[in-house]
């Protein structure tokens, strides 16, 4: 973590949450709480309550929740650092400098003063544009059908003809030669003694990152010479790998899903015609990195390609790479060998429109492309087919959509359900043989972590889970019961990380005779995830307020304690080879089956 807790904290209480949440939610009050509309999902009527006294909010309908900072990373799709310099912003508390080191520090100033000079590189570009100059420029934007609005939307301008206009410009702006060479904009000639603009005599578009700040430009010829595009090279603030253009809008179009396309026309004309979900990949194949950023956005992408080789070829590659993060993939293919931006100008947007809503499922367009490659007619080339096909079905986990494309298959190449089916199978049982030899945690890639988090969500709601989060839930609604539970259960015995965590945090407090205050307890937690977590253990459903002579609770808290005991136990066997070790827990285990704590009369 970049900042201290108390710095953290500071931010937090001088961001009252019921302000903050006012900003986008209608709030009426009722009772000691405020309710309104979800922002998160759809709905009618408000399910969406925030707590001034807890510094709390929570959704019943959608289970969303969390503090301060929870709420500013899922409306704002921020990271919890993004999170608190925001925050600490909008509350005029300056963060402080000096938690960074000074090489860190150098580096942030130098990229300050890139991301300046990009923006007045901008705004030159621009008032070119709209100079004498400019001309012919706007009259191509005209002929492309750009309206004004659009082109002031995503900064359009205009690098003029001359030989090192910006660079001038630039110095005289007060930047020096080094940052002005870093930034990209400009190059140097002959073992740097002259310097010359690196765009000239092109149609600027400027690159956003997510904060809508320029972080390099591409430039397109206003006529048919080559190269057609260029693109400001790696800078310190640039990664075209990391990046994709059009992001800064797509993510807060506020809809399921978002649409890939390949040129920056093509986004922009999307969002002209009202389709402001698309982002385009910058000029490059795509990459996980740009897969994961996606991935923070959004469940769903649509890829939407030519449907020339090259297109179909783009897409065939971009689609493992997107799977492999846990997003869903359509694929959505233009008629007519045009791109989108062709498409939308000649047929409208409602014809976009139809053409997404038919948009296949990754899988099936795999297999429609697959198809053309082979002659059916021919016994030896439709098994192979066959067989691809049905390498590609057993990667699907949805047996209902599965037994779609099968059916669908028997009857095109008139092989039987039944033998497709066992091929998969077959695949299938391969598969699961030599995983079970490969798993090896510690090795997990990056990218792959996120599908298991993805798989560990999806286990949450199991006992195991659930007991574990109850029994916190408990703990915090009823302090009393504390010392009862205490010398029962240590907090190790948590086999969630996160709640592990959690249990630990609130021992402490407990220990040290203090009361727990949910909104600074997720100060702790820096994703997202684990936030949504810790804050539903404080808007558990359960009734959870201990009564004195309720048995009923006191047999649950004893159910649940011993499950999770049970579990840590066995994992601890699992994990251990000394003999003496086992032997200890398989006596502790004995004794837990024996075990009932008395809370009422203790
Ligand atoms: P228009 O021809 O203006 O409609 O552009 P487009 O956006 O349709 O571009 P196209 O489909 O030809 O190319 C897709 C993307 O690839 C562009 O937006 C650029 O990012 C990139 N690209 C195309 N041509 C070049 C090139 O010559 N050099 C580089 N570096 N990138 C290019
Ligand atoms: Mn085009």
């Amino acid at each position: 973590m970049y900042y201290s807790e108390e710095i953290i904290e500071e931010v937090r209480s001088q961001n009252d949450l019921v302000d903050v949440v006012s900003e986008y939610v209608k709030l009426k009050k009722k009772g000691s709480s405020y309710f309104g509309l979800c922002p998160f999902h759809n709905e009618d009527t408000p399910s969406f309550s925030v707590s001034p006294d807890k510094q709390m909010y929570y959704c019943f309908g959608c289970q969303a929740g969390g503090n301060v900072f929870t709420f500013i990373m899922q409306i704002e799709n921020f990271s919890f650092i993004e999170a608190v310099k925001y925050l600490a912003e909008r509350a005029h508390i300056n963060l402080p400098e000096s938690e960074y080191s000074g090489e860190t520090r150098k580096k942030l100033e130098e990229k300050k003063i890139l991301l300046n000079i990009h923006k007045e590189a901008a705004k030159y570009f621009y008032a070119n544009l709209h100079s004498s100059r400019g001309r012919t420029a706007v009259e191509y934007l005209e002929k492309r059908k750009l309206q004004k609005r659009t082109q002031k939307l995503f900064g359009i301008g205009y690098s003029n003809i001359d030989f090192n206009d910006l660079y001038k410009y630039l110095l005289y702006k007060g930047y020096n030669e080094e940052h002005i060479l870093k930034s990209g904009l400009v190059i140097s000639k002959k073992n740097g003694k002259s310097h010359i603009d690196r765009f000239r005599n092109r149609i600027m578009f400027p690159i956003f990152d997510v904060h809508n700040q320029i972080i390099a430009f591409g430039g397109r010829v206003l006529d048919d010479s080559l190269p057609k595009y260029m693109n400001s090279p790696d800078t310190p603030l640039f990664d075209k790998s990391k990046n994709l253009y059009g992001l800064n809008y797509a993510r807060v179009s506020g809809k399921e899903q978002i649409l890939i396309v390949e040129g920056y026309m093509d986004v922009i004309s999307l969002h002209q015609a009202g389709f402001k979900n698309v982002v385009a990949s910058l000029g490059t194949a795509f990459t996980s990195r740009q897969a994961l950023l996606l991935k923070r956005y959004t469940d769903e992408v649509v890829l939407v390609y030519d449907s020339d080789e090259a297109g179909t070829k783009a897409a065939i590659r971009a689609i493992p790479i997107l799977s492999s993060v846990g997003l869903k993939v359509k694929v959505m293919q233009v008629p007519d060998g045009k791109d989108p931006d062709e498409f939308i100008k000649q047929n409208g947007g409602e014809n976009f429109q139809k053409l997404l809503n038919e948009a296949m499922g990754a899988i099936m367009f795999q297999v429609h492309i697959l198809r053309k490659k082979y002659d059916i007619s021919d016994a030896e080339q439709k098994i192979k087919f066959t067989m691809e096909v049905a390498e590609i079905l057993s990667k699907l986990d949805n047996a209902i959509e599965r037994d779609v494309y099968i059916d669908e298959l028997s009857r095109d190449i008139g092989i039987s359900k039944e033998s497709i089916f066992g091929v998969i199978r077959k695949i299938i049982a391969e598969k699961e043989r030599s995983n079970r030899k490969q798993i090896n945690y510690k090795k997990v890639s990056e990218t792959f972590k996120d599908n298991i988090r993805i798989k560990q969500e999806n286990n949450e709601e199991n006992g195991l889970y659930k007991a574990q989060k109850n029994i916190l839930s408990l703990l915090y609604d009823n302090p009393h019961i504390y010392e009862k539970i205490r010398p029962y259960l240590s907090f190790e015995d948590f086999d969630d990380a996160t709640l592990m965590k959690a249990a630990k945090l609130i021992y402490e407090r407990y220990d040290k005779g203090l009361n727990i205050e949910p909104a600074v307890l997720i100060n702790n937690f820096e994703s997202l995830e684990e936030q949504k977590k810790i804050s539903s253990i404080f808007n558990s459903k359960e009734k959870n307020k201990y009564n004195d002579r309720d048995y009923d609770i006191e047999k649950a808290i004893n159910d649940q304690i011993k499950l999770i005991k049970r579990a840590s136990i066995d994992k601890k066997s699992r994990t251990t080879t000394d003999i003496y070790k086992i032997q200890t827990l398989i006596e502790e285990k004995k004794q837990l089956e024996k075990l009932y704590i008395n809370i009422i009369n203790g």
